[in-house]
């Protein structure tokens, strides 16, 4: 991530902000993962889990649905259990060692990253695990720039261990706290991504200028009315002068982060 991370203090976050690049301009700053083809950009998500109904609707809705809709993404849900070669189609079994808890098995795992990867070259295999790296705005970014990725949902106690040594790529977890299977953390992750690839959301900027974009808070937003009961909208605002605007809003960015995220500048 050269653009979007790896700048420290007040200062940078500073300079950055007003400097905005454009939005082209910070993807390609972004390396050779970039994947430009004129101006679309496409983007597939494989999610591998046991409950694809936990996943279905949420694909199928709002931000995710229109990424799909407009075909600058795909995302695919794979069963698990029909990469099973037992009649029972169980993808876990016992650990060894006589731990508690059952452990996810390698074959079916295997079969499905292997079935994907004789179709497609994959930039990523993830698997989501509370003992990942952290999931945040930077790695939603560069995770967008990519072309074809893999998320596999953890369950149970966890996943033999090989599958974490021999074909996945990136642990990703979306916070401290456990959650009972990857299917949230999967969905939060392709939220995050897909939003961001261009001409998802009809302005692009709006998704430039979410809080966290520029390690710094979004400023306050209002629509209409101008004064809902004596509660008022900034004048400024209804001013209508582009720059004071602008000037507005990263004060009021820098004012935000330093009293609720100060960790941030
Ligand atoms: N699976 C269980 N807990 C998780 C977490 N916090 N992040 C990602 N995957 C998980």
């Amino acid at each position: 991530m050269k653009f979007l991370s790896g700048f420290s203090g007040f200062e940078n976050n500073f300079s950055r902000f007003v400097n905005r690049f454009s939005y082209e301009e910070k993807r390609r700053s972004l390396g050779e993962n970039a994947y430009f083809c004129g101006k679309i950009i496409f983007m597939r998500i494989d999610i591998i889990t046991i409950l694809p109904e936990m996943l279905e609707g949420f694909v199928r809705c709002s931000i995710l649905k229109r990424a799909q809709d407009k075909q600058l993404a795909e995302i695919h849900l794979h069963n698990l259990r029909d990469y099973t070669a037992d009649k029972w189609r169980r993808v876990d079994d016992y650990p060894f060692g006589g731990f508690a808890g059952m452990v996810m098995k390698i074959e079916p795992i295997e079969n499905c990253i292997t079935a994907l990867k004789a179709e497609r070259t994959y930039d990523e295999v993830i698997f989501t695990t509370p003992d990942g790296e952290r999931f945040d705005q930077p790695m939603a970014n560069t995770l967008s720039l990519h072309k074809n990725i893999i998320i596999l949902c953890g369950h149970f106690k966890g996943i033999d261990y090989r599958i974490r040594e021999h074909l996945i790529t990136k642990e990703v977890s979306i916070g401290d706290y456990v959650l009972t299977g990857g299917e949230l953390a999967a969905a939060v992750m392709a939220d995050a991504i897909v939003r961001i690839i261009p001409g998802v959301i009809s302005d692009e900027q709006s998704a430039l200028s979410d809080s966290f974009q520029d390690n710094l808070l979004a400023a306050p937003v209002y629509t209409r009315p101008a004064d809902y009961k004596g509660w008022k909208v900034p004048e400024v605002l209804l001013s209508g002068h582009e720059a004071k605007i602008k000037e507005w809003e990263l004060e009021q960015s820098l004012e935000r982060t330093k009293r609720l995220r100060p960790d941030l500048l």
